[in-house]
């Protein structure tokens, strides 16, 4: 029997004395009110419970609907502009000039909605990439350019060298603007220096260096395949992995996070799991459904059951490897 306690020992009636684990963290139940963040009533179809709120829309119109300042983390997967196929939209326009004058009115949306201290996470393809670049380097402020690289046992082309990573660029709003980096949270094996048993004489004192170290810039995660428990059916699903890191890296419990291209709805998914506060939009009704399944809000709408029926991804090729 316990007689007294510091948290974490425990003195014993036969004084021995026992260690006890740290109580784990309890967080208050998160009930997020969502409608404060918006200026106008929503009209296009949504569901929300506790800490999500999925919407079935056209991302541009609700992003003008919501206020300044009100999320701390976005992550913007949009079409790539490679001719995929997301069901009852195209991921193909005009010309290259036309997508990208499409994406800075998202990206200059976002930026709107974005809180002075948060940051925004985007990916595109790697052809259309520099443009961007150059254009949120002069307007915002780039914090970080990422490489997510994966490797493929797939279709490869026999005349170039196979593309094996897609950029994401992490950006705020100005250079003094201060941001979340929860660098602890996210720590990884270090390959080299401990698992060699190196001393490290750069220390004061030198000594063993240290197992753990902060990622950089390239990340390697596997994508996701059929057989993994996270698949869904959406052809360019991002793993929960990457999202993790994202999630966790800029932005702490409580926090709201917007995916305004959610596809799977995989950012909601990871953010519910980490304690955060949700917004996805997607405009496809399938996409949608699979949010409302993985957010946890629903089970059924209309009367259809939501439950995961896998299908493989067969459709899913861009005009590069079909040779267009
Ligand atoms: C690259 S995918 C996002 C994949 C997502 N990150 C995931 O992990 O599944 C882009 C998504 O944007 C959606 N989309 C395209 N144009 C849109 C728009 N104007 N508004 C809202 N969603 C849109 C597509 O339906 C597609 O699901």
């Amino acid at each position: 029997m316990s007689a007294i306690s510091d948290g974490q020992m425990v003195l014993t009636f036969d004084n021995t004395l026992e260690v006890k684990e740290a109580p784990p963290t309890v967080y208050p139940e998160i009930v997020f009110d969502f409608d404060k963040i918006f200026s106008e009533p929503l009209t296009e179809e949504n569901m929300r419970n506790n800490n999500s709120l999925a919407i079935l829309g056209e991302s541009l119109s609700v992003l003008k609907k919501m206020k300044d300042n009100s999320v701390q983390l976005i992550f913007a997967d949009a079409p790539y502009n490679i001719g995929k196929d997301f069901g009852n939209n195209s991921d193909k326009w005009e010309s290259v000039q036309a997508y990208i004058e499409w994406c800075k009115t998202w990206i200059d949306e976002c930026m709107r909605v974005l809180s002075d201290t948060g940051s925004m996470y985007f990916m595109t393809a790697t052809q259309h990439m520099p443009y961007l670049d150059v254009y949120v380097s002069e307007k915002y402020n780039v914090l970080c350019r990422i490489i997510w690289t994966y490797d493929s046992s797939g279709v490869q082309s026999k005349r170039i060298f196979g593309s094996l990573y897609e950029p994401i660029l992490m950006i705020n709003k100005n250079k003094k603007a201060s941001y979340v980096f929860n660098y602890d949270d996210i720590l990884v094996e270090a390959k080299t220096g401990a698992t060699r048993k190196l001393i490290d004489y750069r220390k004061k004192i030198p000594q063993q260096y240290s197992t753990k170290k902060i990622p950089g810039n390239v990340w390697d995660f596997s994508r996701v395949r059929f057989k993994m428990d996270e698949y869904e059916n959406h052809p360019t699903q991002k793993p929960e992995a990457l999202l993790e890191r994202i999630v966790k890296t800029s932005s702490n419990p409580g926090d709201v996070i917007l995916d305004p291209f959610s596809g799977s709805f995989t950012t909601s998914a990871v953010a519910s799991r980490l304690r955060r506060v949700s917004i996805g939009i997607d405009l496809n009704e399938e996409y949608y459904e699979i949010g409302l399944r993985r957010t946890g809000i629903a089970t059924e709408r209309n009367g259809k059951n939501l439950e995961k029926i896998k299908v493989r991804k067969t459709n899913a090729k861009s005009k590069y490897v079909r040779g267009e």
